[in-house]
């Protein structure tokens, strides 16, 4: 990532950040619903219909949780740890999530969801998309490489 990526990565991300709570609500009902499979794997919540994910508070949470990742993850980017720190973030990530059975298919298609959420909810250009783009390639690079590792 050059740090004109990083800038435009950091500017674009106040905007969902605005509202995280929401902004992860939006995405994750999007993912179920253009990818229904993957509600079935979580315990709390599968079975229920959009309409009732969105008054849950387990989805609340969950949709949470994964915006703060994403957000301490651009936090470490043009730091002199940024390395380390996001392959310490993302690898434990795969981990919990090898566990439970996640496939790389459902990690590509959660990353379709969210960088098409971004690029509407900031109405995003080529260029901010692209810097975007870089970074899942480098986010999603430690995932799978973790999974392959697990999976040897
Ligand atoms: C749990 C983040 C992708 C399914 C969690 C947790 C976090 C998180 C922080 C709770 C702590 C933990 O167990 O690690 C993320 C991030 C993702 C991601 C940042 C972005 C790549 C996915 C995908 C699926 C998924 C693609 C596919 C269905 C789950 C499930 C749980 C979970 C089933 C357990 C929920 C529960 O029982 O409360 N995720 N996740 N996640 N995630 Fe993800």
């Amino acid at each position: 990532l050059s740090d004109g990526d990083i800038i435009k990565i950091k500017t674009t991300w106040r905007i969902p950040m605005e509202d995280p709570s929401e902004s992860g609500q939006a995405i994750l009902l999007k993912f179920f619903e253009r990818y229904p499979s993957n509600l079935e794997k979580f315990k709390n919540f599968k079975g229920l219909s959009i309409e009732e994910l969105k008054v849950n508070t387990h989805f609340h949470a969950h949709a949470s949780k994964i915006i703060r990742i994403f957000d301490e993850a651009i936090n470490t980017l043009g730091t002199d740890y940024t390395d380390s720190a996001l392959q310490e973030i993302w690898s434990k990530i795969a981990i919990s999530h090898h566990k439970r059975d996640i496939s790389k298919a459902s990690y590509n298609e959660l990353k379709e969801i969210i960088l098409e959420t971004l690029v509407a909810v900031c109405d995003m250009n080529n260029d901010q998309k692209g810097a975007w783009e870089k970074l899942f390639i480098c986010v999603y690079n430690i995932i799978f490489q973790t999974i392959d590792n697990l999976t040897k």
